[in-house]
């Protein structure tokens, strides 16, 4: 498959388009971000990269973080996870604090806001320093040791997060968090503030097309039969109350976040990331669910 020509085919029909949605500024320093940006990396199984624009400048990855964080709670907790968290799309935004209140302070999915929030508690439980332990698994996976968190951004959504504390606060009150919600915050923010570039993205997913192994080791990365069910969380859930429009157009299980990146995987064959941050009025980059549709289309394959 001649990924290049087919990247730049897309690259070609997107840029045409207009151009719509608005940059995240919920989390000010979000909104400092040239709106402009748009970089896709491909990462195949057959170990060639192909990618195109800004692929390889670093951006905040925000809500993609909660698959990381997932991860590393299978490892934890394994089958005891889902006792905390379920796995059914919420059809809701991905701030929304409606269910929660029926549903006894059980978030409906890890994707969502209040998931996420379960899990980062999960991790503190567990780990002395859960932002290094996160720091340096994502480091490893993606083969950069460079990574970092932006501290700016971590802060500026502190100043903001009303709604992620009364998230964690409506769930306290139903003993679903079990430590401080100041420092369950302060690590999920850090966690979102991590920036990593198209190529980071794409090559760390690859635990999720290669059954939980990098191309260039044989180090099993996360089980297979955890890395099939995040998969099948992603597909169901990755895109909140858009999961259901981004299977439907693109056809495999993906993450966004506000910082405008989505990553998604076909398994068995490539890993891709595509950042644009122009998002849409479900949080998602606008250009990005444009690029990952044409890419299914113009390959002629996807999961179905
Ligand atoms: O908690 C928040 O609102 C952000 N740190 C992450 C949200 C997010 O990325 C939603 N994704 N599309």
């Amino acid at each position: 498959m001649n990924y290049q020509e087919i990247l730049e085919e897309i690259f070609t029909e997107v840029s045409s388009l207009e151009s719509k949605g608005a940059v995240a500024d919920y989390i000010p320093e979000l909104g400092n971000v040239d709106a402009s940006k748009y970089g896709i990396y491909l990462d195949s199984i057959d170990g060639v990269g192909f990618s195109l624009g800004n692929a390889y400048e670093r951006f905040s990855i925000q809500s993609i973080s909660k698959v990381y964080s997932l991860v590393l709670a299978m490892k934890v907790l394994d089958r005891d996870v889902w006792k905390r968290v379920g796995v059914e799309p919420s059809g809701d935004p991905f701030n929304s604090l409606t269910l929660l209140e029926y549903e006894n302070g059980i978030p409906r999915n890890p994707f969502i806001n209040s998931g996420a929030i379960v899990i980062a508690d999960i991790l503190m439980s567990y780990y002395q320093n859960p932002k290094e332990a996160f720091l340096n698994f994502v480091r490893k996976i993606s083969g950069n040791p460079n990574l970092d968190y932006n501290e700016k951004v971590a802060m500026s959504e502190k100043e903001h997060g009303f709604r992620n504390a009364s998230l964690a606060n409506l769930m306290k009150s139903f003993g679903n968090i079990h430590n401080d919600i100041e420092d369950i915050l302060d690590f999920y923010f850090y966690q979102c503030s991590l920036e990593m570039s198209c190529k980071d993205l794409a090559q760390s997913f690859m635990i999720f097309a290669n059954k939980g192994k990098l191309l260039n080791d044989e180090q099993v990365y996360i089980e297979p039969r955890h890395a099939k069910r995040i998969n099948a969380i992603m597909q169901t859930c990755g895109f909140y109350d858009e999961s259901g429009e981004f299977s439907f157009r693109v056809g495999l299980p993906g993450k966004s976040g506000v910082g405008g990146g989505i990553v998604a995987v076909h398994p068995s064959h490539y890993s891709v990331a595509v950042w644009s941050p122009k998002l849409n009025k479900k949080g998602n980059s606008y250009l990005g669910i444009e690029t990952l549709e044409r890419l299914t289309t113009l390959t002629g394959f996807s999961i179905f």
